[in-house]
C-alpha cells in the first residue's frame, strides 16, 4: 500500500491538466484512451479535441458515416483505432440504447477495447479495482520492482498483471491507475529517467541495481519490412482513380493503385518491368511527371515511395473509383498521400 500512497502524493502535485481527467463520462474516456494507444499525449490532444468538437456524444458517432470518422483521424496512425471506435458507437447504439455499459464484462467484449483499455474505461469511469497495465506502467513495475520478465510473452505480462493488481490502493483506483501511468510518462521515462528526484529511489530494484536503462526486458525485437510502392496518378479526362483499402497498415483509407517492388528498382526499370506493363495492358498512357523517393516511416514498416501523374484517356480499372480532384480532399488518405496532394497542389 506504500506504493499507491507514495505514488498518489507525487500525482497530486506533479499531474498534467489534461481534459479527459475532468469527466467520468465513460464515452470521454474510452475515446481518449483509444486515441492515446501508441500516441504521446502531445499528439493525441488535438485529435481529442477535434473529435469531442463533432462528436460530443456517443450518438454523434454512431451515427457519422465511416469516411467522416476516417478523415477527422487521419495523420494519427493505426487506423483500424477509428474503425473499430465508429463500430463500437454503432453497437452501443444498437445493442444498449446508447448506453456506455457500466462493468468491466461488457466493456471488455466491446470491439477495439483490451485489457488495457476495459482497465482504464472501469477505473476512470466507474471507480473499479482493475488494474491499468500499458508500456508505462510495466516501465515503472520492471525498475522499481525488478522484475526481470518478459512482458511481450504470455507468463511475462501475467506476473506484471499480478503485481500491478497487488499495488491497487483499498479505495480510489481512478486516481492510482491515472498517477503510474503518469509516472511512467514523467517521471520513470524510457530514455533518462528522473532517477534523482524519484520518490521510489531509496529503494528502487532498477536504480540499486543499474539496470535502469536495461529494464523492462523484451524477448521480440522489432523487425522492419522494406517496401517500395510506386502510386499511379491516373488523369482519366480530368478525374483520378482511387479505392478504399481493405486490409493492412492504411485499412479503409482511399489510396491510388500502386506497384510494389521486392527491392528499390530504378524508375526505368519500373516502366518496363512486368507488373507495369501487365497494369497498361491494353491502354495508351503518356508520363506526365515522377516525383522523386518519398521515404515514411510506420513501426513495423519502412516505406521507398514513388509517385507517377499520368495520364489516360482509354484506362479502365474496374476495382477502382473515379474522383475529380476538387473531391479528394473529403476523402480520407494517408498522411503520405495527403501530403504529396498537397505539395503539388492537387488538392
Ligand atoms: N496514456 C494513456 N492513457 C492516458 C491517460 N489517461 N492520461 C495520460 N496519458 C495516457
Amino acid at each position: 500500500m506504500r506504493f499507491s500512497e507514495n505514488l498518489i502524493s507525487w500525482y497530486n502535485v506533479s499531474k498534467r491538466d489534461l481534459p479527459w481527467r475532468k469527466t467520468q463520462d465513460p464515452y470521454k474516456i474510452w475515446l481518449s484512451e483509444i486515441i492515446l494507444q501508441q500516441t504521446k499525449v502531445s499528439q493525441g490532444m488535438p485529435y481529442y479535441l477535434k473529435f469531442i468538437k463533432h462528436f460530443p456524444n456517443i450518438l454523434a458517432l454512431a451515427n457519422s458515416n465511416e469516411d467522416h470518422v476516417l478523415k477527422l483521424w487521419q495523420g494519427l496512425g493505426y487506423y483500424s483505432r477509428a474503425r473499430n471506435l465508429h463500430f463500437t458507437a454503432k453497437f452501443i447504439r444498437d445493442n444498449y440504447n446508447g448506453i456506455f455499459p457500466n462493468n468491466y464484462k461488457e466493456i471488455l467484449a466491446l470491439k477495439g477495447v483490451g485489457l488495457y483499455t476495459a482497465a482504464a474505461i472501469s477505473s476512470f469511469s466507474f471507480n473499479l479495482s482493475y488494474p491499468v497495465v500499458d508500456g508505462n506502467v510495466i516501465r515503472v513495475l520492471s525498475r522499481v520492482f525488478g522484475i526481470e520478465s518478459e512482458f511481450d510473452t504470455g507468463p511475462g505480462f501475467k506476473k506484471f498483471y499480478h503485481l500491478a493488481r497487488e499495488m491497487l490502493p483499498e479505495y480510489d483506483y481512478a486516481t492510482h491507475n491515472q498517477a503510474i501511468m503518469e509516472f511512467g510518462a514523467l517521471q520513470c521515462k524510457p530514455k533518462l529517467p528522473l532517477c534523482s528526484s524519484c520518490c521510489f529511489n531509496h529503494n528502487c530494484f532498477a536504480l540499486h541495481a543499474d539496470m535502469v536503462s536495461s529494464l523492462p526486458k523484451k524477448k521480440k525485437k522489432l523487425k522492419i519490412k522494406k517496401r517500395f510502392i510506386h502510386y499511379l496518378i491516373i488523369n482519366n479526362n480530368n478525374e483520378v482513380f482511387l479505392k478504399k483499402k481493405g486490409q493492412g497498415i492504411w485499412s479503409g483509407l482511399y489510396q491510388f493503385p500502386f506497384l510494389e517492388f521486392e527491392k528499390n528498382i530504378s524508375n526505368d526499370n519500373v516502366i518496363v518491368s512486368k507488373d507495369w506493363v501487365d497494369f497498361f495492358k491494353d491502354s495508351s498512357y503518356a508520363i506526365s511527371s515522377v516525383s522523386s523517393s518519398f521515404i515514411h516511416k510506420l513501426t513495423h514498416q519502412k516505406l521507398r515511395v514513388v509517385f507517377w501523374q499520368i495520364k489516360s484517356e482509354n484506362i479502365k480499372l474496374n476495382n477502382y473509383k473515379k474522383f475529380q480532384t476538387n473531391e479528394i480532399s473529403k476523402l480520407p488518405v494517408s498522411k503520405l498521400i495527403d501530403n504529396y496532394l498537397m505539395l503539388n497542389n492537387i488538392i
